[in-house]
């Protein structure tokens, strides 16, 4: 039997506004933990894509002049161009007004009432617009919507509801036996807390006479299918079910859907009891990261304080923004952007460490062996502390990703770089070439900092893709170079007498940089 597929994801992100440096964060995430199983050798699917029905979509569309069918086409080309532009390499992308997914959504519904998993009844109680919630009195704080301190509205209105409280103490009891299902621990302690709670049915349509915007209730045409039930369904009708099962059998169950912390309830409540009253099985992992902050608060297109990740990358390259997004933070953990600290990573991490260890090195291969790899015995260089440094870097960078910590994976990666740089000032290498009798000295030195390079070149393909394709290309290695095993990354990687390129600089200084055409 083949190796299961790895199977990631991303929210569907509402269209309601362009995509910022929050969604840019998730995707890049997803991106890097993909690039880095396949580097591995694992195959993967990674699927992102937009949510386009409800009642938000319906308002801003309208608010326009605009019919909402018309206003989310306008919308979704925006998220594919940012996806281009930050080089994520996403296997499909799903749009919740695909017919494909409207299809499962209504075959998944029907199914429900038929077991009865849904049923109908009236509700009366707060209703929240913005989050698409309804509210007991006891749930809201100060007389306002406990999520989002909007006005909430009284709603007194017949609806389908979804059966929850029938699998909670299954799902309390998944969630305490297995510690990866939901990650980090903080988040996993916070909804076992809201668990704590009986849960209320989950009301999952709108009467069609206040939102038109939504998937039809099949079994009753007076409602549209909750926004939140329908854009959960994606990520088992992206990949074919119930009607194509040939994909679905080979991804599911998902490996990791990567989430923000405030839509952590609807992954890991609501839709693990979904799943399983569907009959079918949960996620692995569900991990949530934490917000970017601008000024004490969310960054948000609403709240008008959000960068643009296109201008950044213009001006910083992609690199550059993705290192500083996973390098700024702990996953888990809040962020605060400024563009001022962007820069100041670019300086001292990319162009001072990681650009100089190049240049250095490749300068000093030109000047002093015209460009060509010197030969040495491998015993000599297995005797070399940054050699062998360099050859761990594969277990330090799969094991943090194993547990889904890229910045600790960059840490492991950095610190060689910087015992290289330690290294070039320790040997000095422009003294070793002026006494002939030290030449075995300056081709040991030049060719452990080759394998340096090369070893940190293969290591950062799944984080700095860019650069790391060009260090690989100019030291005559393939563009891309998956590594199934520790053992394939722990040897020599360059052959004696092959010509290295020095090139341009890896990272510009700041004042020589043109902004990047698009
Ligand atoms: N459409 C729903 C998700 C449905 S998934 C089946 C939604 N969309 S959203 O566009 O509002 O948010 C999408 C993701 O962006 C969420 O994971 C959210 O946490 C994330 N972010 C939005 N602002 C953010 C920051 N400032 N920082 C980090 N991520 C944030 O919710």
């Amino acid at each position: 039997m083949t190796a299961k597929k790895f199977y990631i994801t991303t929210p569907l992100y509402y269209v309601n506004a362009k995509p910022h440096i929050g969604h840019a964060y998730t995707n890049v995430l997803c991106d890097a933990f993909s690039r880095f199983k396949r580097f591995q050798g694992q195959e993967v699917f990674f699927l992102t894509g937009t949510d386009e029905h409800g009642t938000k979509i319906e308002k801003i569309a309208r608010e326009q002049g605009k019919e909402p069918v018309d206003f989310v086409d306008e919308m979704v080309p925006h998220f594919k161009k940012m996806w281009e532009v930050l080089d994520i390499r996403y296997d499909k992308f799903i749009r919740t007004t695909d017919e494909e997914h409207k299809k499962s959504v209504t075959a998944i519904l029907q199914n429900l009432v038929k077991t009865g998993d849904i049923y109908q009844k009236t509700y009366s109680g707060w209703y929240c617009t913005p989050c698409e919630s309804f509210w007991t009195e006891l749930q809201l704080k100060e007389g306002k919507c406990p999520d989002c301190h909007r006005e909430v509205q009284q709603l007194e209105e017949k609806n389908y509801f979804f059966k929850l409280s029938q699998h909670q103490a299954w799902l309390v009891k998944t969630i305490q036996e297995d510690k990866s299902f939901i990650q980090p621990e903080m988040r996993r302690n916070e909804i076992l807390g809201f668990l704590r709670e009986p849960l209320e049915d989950l009301c999952i349509t709108r009467p069609k006479a206040r939102l038109n915007w939504g998937i039809p209730f099949a079994p009753d045409p007076e409602f549209v299918v909750y926004v939140w039930f329908d854009a959960l369904i994606n990520y088992v009708s992206a990949i074919g079910y119930p009607e194509n099962k040939t994909l679905f059998d080979a991804l599911w169950p998902a490996d990791v859907h990567m989430v923000g912390k405030d839509i952590l309830r609807q992954h890991a409540v609501y839709w693990p009891i979904m799943l399983k009253a569907m009959g079918l099985g949960r996620p692995r992992t569900i991990l949530a990261h934490g917000w970017w902050m601008m000024s004490g608060t969310k960054v948000s297109k609403s709240r008008g304080n959000a960068v643009d990740p296109l201008e950044l990358v213009r001006k910083y390259s992609v690199d550059a923004f993705r290192y500083f997004l996973m390098n700024e933070v702990t996953l888990g953990s809040d962020g605060t952007f400024s563009e001022d600290l962007l820069a100041e990573r670019y300086t001292t991490q990319l162009a001072n460490d990681l650009g100089n260890l190049w240049f250095r090195y490749a300068s000093m291969l030109d000047k002093y062996f015209g460009g060509l790899v010197p030969d040495v015995a491998p015993e000599r260089l297995d005797a070399t502390e940054l050699y062998r440094r360099s050859l761990c870097l594969y277990e330090a960078a799969a094991a943090a990703v194993a547990v889904f910590d890229p910045r600790l994976a960059l840490d492991k990666i950095f610190a060689v770089i910087t015992l290289a740089n330690q290294f070039v000032e320790n040997q000095k290498p422009w003294a070793l070439a002026k006494d002939p009798a030290r030449k075995p000295d300056l081709e040991l030195t030049l060719a452990v900092l080759g394998e340096c390079n090369a070893h940190v070149a293969c290591i950062l393909q799944a984080f700095l893709p860019v650069c790391a394709k060009a260090m690989l290309e100019r030291m005559g290695l393939p563009a891309w170079m998956p590594m199934v095993s520790n053992e394939n990354f722990s040897k020599s990687f360059l052959r004696p007498g092959v010509r290295i390129t020095r090139g341009e600089p890896l990272f510009p200084k700041l004042e020589d940089l043109k902004p990047q055409a698009e």
